[in-house]
C-alpha cells in the first residue's frame, strides 16, 4: 500500500480530519483499485468539488481494495456444494436446560453469576448496527417503541435491566460502585441517531461513562459482475459487514477498554428481542461454572417452519444452521426420546456468553471468517452515463459474516448451550405491526404477559375485562419476577404499568 495512503489511514483511524488530497496520493490510490481491476469506482473524480473529492478519498481510502476483490471473486464463484453435512443435535455434556435444571442449581448459577458482576468482571455488547429493513422504520430498531403503556424504547428497558442487576449485585455485596459497561455496536447508519437518543435521554439513568458506542465497519456492495457499485459520482454503496463484524470492531475498539475495567466475562445479544435478560446472571454463572470460552442461550423452536437458526452439530463441531439452509425433512424430525418435540429444536436467539480471555485470540482467526452474499436491489449510480438508478430486481450482493461462525472452531468442551424459557427470554422484533409475527404487537404483549404472570406469582390479584390485557412491570422495580412482594393482596386492573412501590 502507497505510504500516502497509510498516512491518510493513521489520520482517519485517529479521527484527524483529511486533508484535500493531492496529486500523487490520488493517483496511488487509483492504482490500488485498478490493480484488481476497480478502476471505474474513480470515473467521475474530475468532475467532483474539493469537499467531494476529500470524503470521497477519505472513503477509498478506508477500503482494501485487494481484499474487497477476493472476497467478491470468492463470493461470486462459491466452490460446489460439499458433501450434504451431517447434523446432530448438541451433545447433553454440553447443554443445560432451564425447564428441567434442578432450582439448586439454576440458583447456584445466579449466586455465582450476580458475584462476578459484583465484582465488576462482567459487560454486556449490544449489537445494533443492523439497518432492520423488515420493521419498515428508519430509526435505529432500538429507538423503536413497541407501544407500551410506559412508552418504553427497546434501549430504555435494556438501560433499566443493567441499571437493575447492577443494584441486585450490589446489594448482595453490600457495595455501591457495581459497574455493567455497556459496548454498544452501531454501524455507519445508526451511530449518529443511536448516540443522539441517548443523549437526549440521559442514558436512561446509567453512567455516560459506562456506555461506550464502537462502530463495526461497512464494506461496499458489489454488482453482480463484481464491480464495486457507486452511491452517487462521489460515494461507494456500502452496507454493514454483517454481525459478525462485531470480532473486528471488538479488537480495534473495545478489548483494550475491557482490559482496563479488569472485564472477563461477556454477554453479546442483539439489540431487537424485548424480553432479553441484559447481563443475566444465571447465563454467566451457567458459563463461568464450567469454564468455557463460549456459551449461548436458546429456546425450544416453536414449531418447524419457525424463522430461526437451529444451534446444533453440523460434522462434529458446534454450528449454526439458518432455516432457510435446512431440508424439511430435517426441520422436522422428531426427537427420539420424546415423539413430542423436534429433534432439532434449539433455536438460536442470538445471546452469546464469551470470556474475555477467548475474545483476545480474535486476531487469530478473524481473517479466516467466511462473508455470506445476500443478493439486494441496490441502488446505483451508472459508472459510464452518472445516473442514479433504483432496481427493481437484485442487481449485487452484500457481504456479511455472521457471528455465530467462530462456532466451529471452539473446542466441545468450550463450548455450552443452555435452553431457556421463550415467554420469559425472548420475543424477536423483526417485522413491520400487523404482521401478527415478531413484530411490536407481540413484543408488547410479550413484555406484559411476562409481567402479568410476576405480578400474580407475587400474590396480586388480576382482573381486566381485555383478556389480553397484561401488566407492565419497570424493570427498575423487577429484573427477574424478584421484589415484587408489595403487591401481596393488591388487585391490579389491566391492561397496568407498575413504576413504583407505592
Ligand atoms: C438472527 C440470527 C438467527 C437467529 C435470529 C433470532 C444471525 C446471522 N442470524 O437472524 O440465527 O435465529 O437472529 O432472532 O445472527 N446486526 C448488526 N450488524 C449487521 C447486521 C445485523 O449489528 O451488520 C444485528 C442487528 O442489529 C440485530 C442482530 O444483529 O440486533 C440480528 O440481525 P438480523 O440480520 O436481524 O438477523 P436475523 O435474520 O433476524
Amino acid at each position: 500500500m502507497a505510504a500516502s495512503i497509510q498516512k491518510v489511514l493513521n489520520k482517519l483511524s485517529l479521527g484527524e480530519n483529511v486533508e484535500a488530497p493531492n496529486e500523487a496520493d490520488v493517483k496511488a490510490l487509483r492504482l490500488s483499485f485498478e490493480t484488481v481491476g476497480q478502476g471505474h469506482v474513480l470515473s467521475f473524480w474530475n468532475d467532483l468539488s474539493d469537499s467531494e473529492k476529500t470524503s470521497f478519498f477519505a472513503q477509498l481510502s478506508k477500503f482494501e481494495p485487494e481484499r474487497i476483490a477476493k472476497l467478491s471473486t470468492e463470493a461470486l464463484n462459491p466452490p460446489p456444494p460439499a458433501e450434504t453435512p451431517v447434523y446432530e443435535p448438541l451433545p447433553e455434556s454440553a447443554t443445560a436446560s432451564i425447564l428441567d435444571s434442578p432450582d439448586s442449581s439454576i440458583k447456584a448459577w445466579y449466586d455465582l453469576g450476580l458475584e462476578l458482576i459484583a465484582k465488576n468482571e462482567v459487560a454486556v455488547v449490544l449489537m445494533a448496527g443492523g439497518q432492520g429493513t423488515r420493521l419498515g422504520s428508519s430509526a435505529p430498531k432500538g429507538c423503536f417503541d413497541v407501544g407500551l403503556p410506559s412508552k418504553k424504547s427497546l434501549f430504555q428497558l435494556q438501560a433499566e435491566r443493567i441499571n437493575k442487576v447492577q443494584s441486585l449485585a450490589a446489594k448482595k455485596v453490600a457495595k455501591s460502585n457495581v459497574v455493567v459497561p455497556w459496548y454498544i455496536m452501531t454501524s455507519g447508519p445508526t451511530r449518529g441517531p443511536t448516540q443522539a437518543f441517548f443523549e437526549e435521554n440521559n442514558y436512561f439513568g446509567l453512567k455516560k461513562e459506562n456506555v461506550v458506542f464502537f462502530e463495526q465497519g461497512v464494506l461496499p456492495c458489489i454488482s453482480n459482475d463484481g464491480k464495486i457499485l457507486l452511491e452517487s459520482k462521489s460515494k461507494v454503496a456500502v452496507a454493514p459487514d454483517g454481525n459478525g463484524g462485531i470480532y473486528r470492531a471488538l479488537t480495534e475498539q473495545v478489548i483494550p477498554d475491557m482490559k482496563k475495567r479488569g472485564i472477563k466475562h461477556v454477554h453479546a445479544y442483539c439489540v431487537d428481542n424485548s424480553l432479553v435478560k441484559v447481563a443475566d446472571p444465571v447465563f454467566i454463572g451457567f458459563s463461568a461454572s464450567k469454564d468455557v470460552d463460549l456459551a449461548t442461550k436458546v429456546v425450544r423452536k416453536r414449531n418447524a417452519t419457525e424463522s430461526v437458526g437451529l444451534i446444533l452439530l453440523k460434522n462434529g463441531k458446534p454450528d449454526v444452521v439458518e432455516y432457510s439452509e435446512i431440508d424439511s425433512d430435517t426441520a422436522e424430525a422428531k426427537d427420539e426420546k420424546n415423539k413430542d418435540i423436534l429433534k432439532f429444536r434449539a433455536a438460536n436467539i442470538v445471546n452469546h456468553y464469551y470470556t474475555v480471555r477467548f475474545l483476545e485470540t480474535i486476531p487469530d482467526w478473524v481473517d479466516s471468517l467466511p462473508h455470506h452474499v445476500a443478493k439486494k436491489k441496490i441502488p446505483f449510480c451508472d459508472t459510464e452515463t452518472g445516473e442514479r438508478h433504483k432496481p427493481e430486481k437484485p442487481n449485487g450482493i452484500k457481504l456479511e459474516q455472521f457471528v455465530f461462525d467462530i462456532f466451529p472452531r471452539i473446542p466441545l468442551e468450550k463450548f455450552a448451550c443452555m435452553e431457556v424459557k421463550r415467554e420469559d427470554e425472548f420475543s424477536p422484533l423483526k417485522n413491520a405491526r400487523g404482521t401478527g409475527e415478531d413484530d411490536p404487537d407481540t413484543s408488547k404483549r410479550d413484555v406484559m404477559d411476562q409481567g402479568k404472570r410476576w405480578a400474580v406469582a407475587a400474590g396480586a390479584t388480576f382482573v381486566s375485562e381485555d383478556p389480553a390485557a397484561g401488566v407492565e412491570v419497570s424493570p427498575l422495580l423487577s429484573y427477574g419476577g424478584e421484589g415484587l412482594e408489595f403487591l401481596v393482596g393488591r388487585e391490579i386492573v389491566g391492561p397496568a404499568a407498575i413504576e413504583k412501590t407505592e
